[in-house]
C-alpha cells in the first residue's frame, strides 16, 4: 500500500482538530484510496513532534521544545503540508515561510490560514505551478461553506459574472442581534463579547477585513485575478446605528455585510460593505453564524450555497476535503 506523509504547521485549535480528524479517518483513506496516510510531524511556534512511522492521537499533547519551523517540517519528509498558523494578511504571517519552502520543493499544501495567501497569493500560486505542487485552500476561503469548489468543479466551464458572499459569521451574528433587538453596533458588540460570540478585538471582523481576505482569495484563486488589498473597497458594520436599523426594518429590508465580485470584460472588481435585501431574498434568511455565497454565471444562472458548522471541527473537515482531492489527483497520476 502507498504511504502519504502529512505534516501540520500551526497546532492550535484548528491544527489539533485537523490532526484528530485525520487520524480518525485513516481507515477510510486506506479503503477508499488505498493509501496509508500518516501524520508524521506537527508543530506550534516553539515546539513540535515528529515520527516517520506516524503519530498517534494519544501522543499529540507531548510536544517537544525546539521542534518547529519550515526546516523541521521539511526534515519530516512530509509530502503534504497542512498550514494552520495565525493569519496576518499585512505581513503574510509565519505561514508564508512554511508555504514557500514546501511549494518550492514540490510538496502539496493545504492552507487554512488566510495571511500568506492574501499577502503573496500570486507568488505562491506561481511557486506551485513551477514545482507541480497542489495548492488547496478551502479552509481559508470560508471553510465549511463551499466556495472555491463551486467555482472549480460545480460551475466549471461557465463564465462567472458576479459573486456575492456573506463570508463572516461574527458580523452576521451581530447584524442579526441588532435587527432582532433594535440595537446599534456598540450595544450589540458589548452583548456579543459578553456571550463569547465576538473577539476582544473584533475589528478584523467588524471593519470588513476578514470578509475582504476571503473575497480576495475567491478572486485570485477562483477567478484567476491578481488583486491586492489595495484594489478592494472595504467597509464594515461599525457605523451602523440603531436609527439605520429601524429605517431598514420599516422598509422590510435586512442588512448584511457582503463581499462582492463582478467580472466585466475579464476585469474583476471587488468590494465589501453593507447591502440590504428584501425578506423574499434568500440572503435575508441567512441567520446567526451562517455564511452564504451566490454565484451568477452566463449559462447556469444563480447558484446559492448556505452553510455553517461547529468550529473548529468544520474548518478541519474543510481542510481534509482538500486532502481527499489531493488523494484523488495523486491516484489519477501515471505511476
Ligand atoms: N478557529 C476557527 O474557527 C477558524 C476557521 C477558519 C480559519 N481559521 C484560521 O485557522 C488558523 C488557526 O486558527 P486557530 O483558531 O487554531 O488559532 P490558534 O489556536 O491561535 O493557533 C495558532 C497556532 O499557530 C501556531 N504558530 C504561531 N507561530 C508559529 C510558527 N512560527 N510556526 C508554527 N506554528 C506557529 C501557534 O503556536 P503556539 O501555540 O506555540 O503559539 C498555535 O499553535 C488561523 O489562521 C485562523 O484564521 C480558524
Amino acid at each position: 500500500m502507498q504511504t502519504l506523509r502529512v505534516a501540520i504547521a500551526g497546532f492550535g485549535g484548528v491544527g489539533r482538530a485537523t490532526a484528530q480528524l485525520l487520524l480518525s479517518r485513516r481507515e477510510r483513506y486506506r479503503q477508499v484510496y488505498g493509501v496509508d496516510v500518516r501524520l508524521v510531524a506537527v508543530c506550534g511556534s516553539r515546539s513540535g513532534l515528529a515520527d516517520a512511522a506516524g503519530l498517534e492521537a494519544d501522543r499529540l499533547d507531548a510536544l517537544k521544545a525546539g521542534l518547529s519551523g519550515p526546516d523541521f517540517i521539511q526534515a519530516s519528509g512530509a509530502e503534504v503540508l497542512i498550514e494552520a498558523g495565525p493569519s496576518d494578511f499585512r505581513t503574510g504571517g509565519p505561514g508564508l515561510a512554511y508555504l514557500r519552502e514546501a511549494l518550492a520543493t514540490g510538496r502539496d499544501c493545504i492552507v487554512i490560514s488566510k495571511g500568506a495567501l492574501v499577502h503573496s497569493g500570486p507568488h505562491l500560486r506561481d511557486l506551485a505551478q513551477a514545482s507541480g505542487a497542489m495548492l488547496k485552500l478551502s479552509g481559508a476561503a470560508a471553510a465549511a461553506l463551499p466556495t472555491l469548489d463551486l467555482l472549480e468543479h460545480s460551475l466549471a466551464g461557465c463564465q462567472v459574472l458576479a459573486v456575492e458572499g456573506i463570508l463572516n459569521a461574527t458580523t452576521n451574528y451581530l447584524l442579526d442581534a441588532m435587527i432582532n433587538q433594535g440595537l446599534g453596533f456598540d450595544a450589540a458588540l458589548r452583548e456579543a463579547q459578553a456571550g463569547g460570540f465576538a473577539e476582544a478585538d473584533p475589528r478584523n471582523d467588524t471593519e470588513g477585513w476578514d470578509t475582504a481576505c476571503k473575497l480576495l482569495l475567491l478572486a485570485n484563486f477562483g477567478l484567476g485575478a491578481n488583486l491586492t488589498m489595495d484594489d478592494l473597497v472595504v467597509d464594515g458594520i461599525q457605523s451602523v446605528t440603531a436609527e439605520r436599523i429601524a429605517a431598514w426594518r420599516a422598509q422590510g429590508l435586512v442588512p448584511k455585510l457582503v463581499g462582492s465580485l463582478t467580472q466585466v470584460g475579464g476585469e474583476v472588481c471587488a468590494s465589501v460593505g453593507i447591502r440590504t435585501y428584501p425578506l423574499s431574498d434568500p440572503f435575508a434568511q441567512v441567520n446567526g453564524k451562517n455564511k452564504a455565497i451566490r454565484i451568477t454565471t452566463d449559462t447556469m444562472g444563480e447558484t446559492l450555497a448556505i452553510g455553517c458548522g461547529v468550529e473548529p471541527l468544520a474548518t478541519a473537515a474543510a481542510a481534509l476535503k482538500d486532502l481527499e482531492h489531493i488523494l484523488l489527483a495523486r491516484a489519477a497520476r501515471p505511476a
